[in-house]
């Protein structure tokens, strides 16, 4: 029996790591931040002084990763590096060399090996799409852009750290402009994927939407 995936995709701050690892622990299941990857690469490559254009470099760096999850926590060489990697500035950083196809192709074996059973929930912008294309269910989750600045804005409030929401708001859509205009795995919603609109809807409702949506696909 193939192990169950739900794939969450969508744009940066949709809320989406919220909802999927909440999925998760409803369900038992496990989950992945995939973009957590994609951070932490870029991480270490600033770390290594590899050049964030340098493809060939970065991904031999990427294929190398000594990496562990622990809940929210993501070591690196035995390192604690969740908060580091959660700036916005990692973000940026993560999102060019998510554009490299050799850095995307070898962070794929790292993610496949999530899908354990019972089962797994993701997200990311591809997982899918190209991830794991045999999804049980794929959902594309999103808000508008100025929603979703204003969440990440709550959010670095509310762990005591500085914001500009405007700077906040541009920061996330030359991101999103990025990820969706690159070649190498697209941030787009696929045909097979259900549109899920958070802007008025609160993190239990989204929750209880893929959950039910889930239960439908069975
Ligand atoms: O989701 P998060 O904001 O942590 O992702 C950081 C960056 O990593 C994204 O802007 C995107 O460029 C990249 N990413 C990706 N594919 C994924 C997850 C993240 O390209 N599956």
């Amino acid at each position: 029996m193939t192990i169950p995936v739900i794939a969450i995709d969508g744009p940066s701050a949709s809320g989406k790591g919220t909802v999927a690892a909440r999925v998760a622990l409803a369900l038992g299941f496990h989950y992945l931040d995939s973009g957590a990857i994609y951070r932490v690469t870029a991480y270490a490559a600033q770390q290594r002084g590899v050049a964030l254009d340098d493809e060939g470099a970065l991904a031999t760096l990427a294929a190398g990763l000594d990496l562990r999850f622990d809940g929210v926590e993501v070591w690196l060489n035995g390192v604690a590096v969740g908060d580091a990697i959660r700036t916005e500035e990692a973000g940026r950083a993560a999102s060019q060399i998510a554009a490299k196809p050799q850095v995307r192709a070898a962070l794929l074996d790292l993610q496949h090996a999530f899908r354990k059973a019972p089962g797994l929930v993701t997200d990311g912008r591809d997982m899918g799409s190209v991830v794991f294309p045999d999804a049980t269910l794929k959902i594309f989750l999103t808000a508008t852009a100025t929603e979703r600045a204003n969440r990440r804005y709550k959010q670095l409030i509310e762990k005591g750290f500085g914001a500009n929401l405007s700077a906040l708001l541009q920061d996330l859509q030359e991101r999103d402009a990025r990820d969706a205009a690159r070649a190498a795995a697209p941030l787009k919603k696929t045909a097979d994927a259900r549109l899920l609109e958070t802007s008025s809807m609160g993190i239990d409702d989204a929750v209880n939407w893929v959950l039910e949506a889930y239960a439908a696909a069975l």
